[in-house]
């Protein structure tokens, strides 16, 4: 359901009885320029905070130049993929051979899952993470060895460099990490990646790289500067948000970038190839987007503080926090509200990632978790 502005007040106002928002800068902060070039999307109910998807964008210019390419939509998409690879290549540092264009950063992962389900060999990665290589690299028969994440909840890469074998294929690394939205430290990072792409591909998950900070935060790109067996991917879906779009992109040394090109299935399509070349230009919607973010990562703060409710602090557009609720009873609850949260991410069920929306959606969802939680107490 679509709600206009009052149906909004009145939603708001009855899922916390307490206005705990009242006063927040959102929505109706933006001007009238801001909602014509950025696009927010509209407040439907639910309203989906589970899938990390930026809730700006396609920008107004993204929107044109997807427009101008409509009349290409005739043909197959591989002979246009040229500018967008320049682009890539002078952002990132790298010439096009290193660069892999593919159907969201998923079928990345998915690329790379397969490469080592042919050599039946494993893939060490950490307990919880995104897990969608694991998952498809299990279906062919590819073994996972799973390891827990540490105390500070953070990638645990000394038990993870031990458990380097001959068997090993492949170590999946996605840094900052999904669902616990926490970054490593730059110096540890570089050096194990450094050290274990001489035993093995170290595989470095970047979707959330924008997010970062830290501006001198490196990518894992160094390494494959260095010809070492690093493969990283991003994707267009979060701060550019093009999600819909499905559009992202591998970057690997040229011999190793070449192999995983042979396994691309899905690859992308015209207008996302034009819409993504348009939204790396776009530096106001880029900015934007980032600003956005950080204003609704620190509502959610907020909300999480005034709750009384752990939280990890984000490098990314979510935000894990402690319900110390069982999250399949959380999720029907905050459903009920019109929230859709974030699904469960064993073994730490009693923890919720929120994404990050506009801030009236923010508001709802805030207001909503107040009285779910008070729900659940009694
Ligand atoms: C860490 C991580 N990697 C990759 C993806 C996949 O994104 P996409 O396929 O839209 O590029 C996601 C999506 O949420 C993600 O969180």
């Amino acid at each position: 359901m679509k709600l206009n502005r009052r149906q909004w007040l009145k939603r708001s106002a009855l899922a916390g009885s307490v206005g705990l928002f009242s006063g927040l800068p959102g929505f109706q902060a933006l001007s009238k320029q801001e909602i014509e070039a950025f696009r927010p999307r509209p407040l439907y109910t639910p309203i989906r905070l589970g899938s990390n998807e930026n809730p700006y964008g396609p920008s107004a210019r993204v929107r044109e130049a997807i427009k101008a390419s409509f009349d290409d939509g005739c043909r197959y998409p591989w002979s246009y993929e040229g500018e967008l690879l320049e682009m890539i290549a002078k952002k990132e540092g790298l010439t096009k051979e290193c660069i892999v264009i593919t159907g969201g950063s998923t079928e990345g992962l998915k690329v790379a899952g397969i490469a080592c389900a042919k050599e039946k060999k494993e893939i060490i990665a950490a307990k919880p993470t995104f897990d969608a290589m694991m998952q498809y690299a299990q279906l062919w028969g590819t073994h996972v060895n799973w390891v827990p994440l540490d105390q500070e909840m953070m990638y645990d890469l000394n038990e993870i460099e031990n458990r380097v074998s001959s068997n090993t294929k492949m170590v999946f690394l996605c840094n900052p990490n999904n669902p616990t939205s926490t970054l490593l430290p730059a110096p540890r990072v570089m050096d194990f990646c450094e050290t274990v792409s001489r035993k093995t591909i170290v595989f470095s998950d970047e979707a959330y790289y924008d997010y970062i900070e830290d501006a001198g935060y490196p990518s894992m790109t160094h390494c494959i500067k260095k010809d070492l067996d690093v493969i990283v991917s991003r994707t267009f879906s979060k701060v550019y948000g093009l999600a819909g779009l499905r559009i992202g992109y591998l970057m690997a040394r040229p011999e190793l970038a070449s192999q995983l090109r042979r396994h691309v299935v899905a690859f992308t399509n015209v207008l996302a190839l034009k819409a993504a070349a348009a939204a790396m230009e776009d530096r106001d919607f880029y900015k934007f987007s980032l600003d956005q973010n950080h204003k609704a990562r620190k509502s959610i703060y907020e909300g999480l503080d005034r709750l009384a409710l752990e939280y990890l602090p984000s490098q990314t557009n979510f935000v894990f926090f402690k319900t110390e609720k069982d999250i399949r009873k959380l999720q029907a609850k905050m459903l009920e509200k019109g929230v859709i949260i974030g699904r469960p991410f064993e073994p730490l069920t009693d923890w919720c990632r929120i994404s990050t929306g506009t801030m009236e959606e923010v508001e709802l969802f805030v207001n909503s978790l107040h009285e779910v939680m008070g729900e659940l107490k009694g």
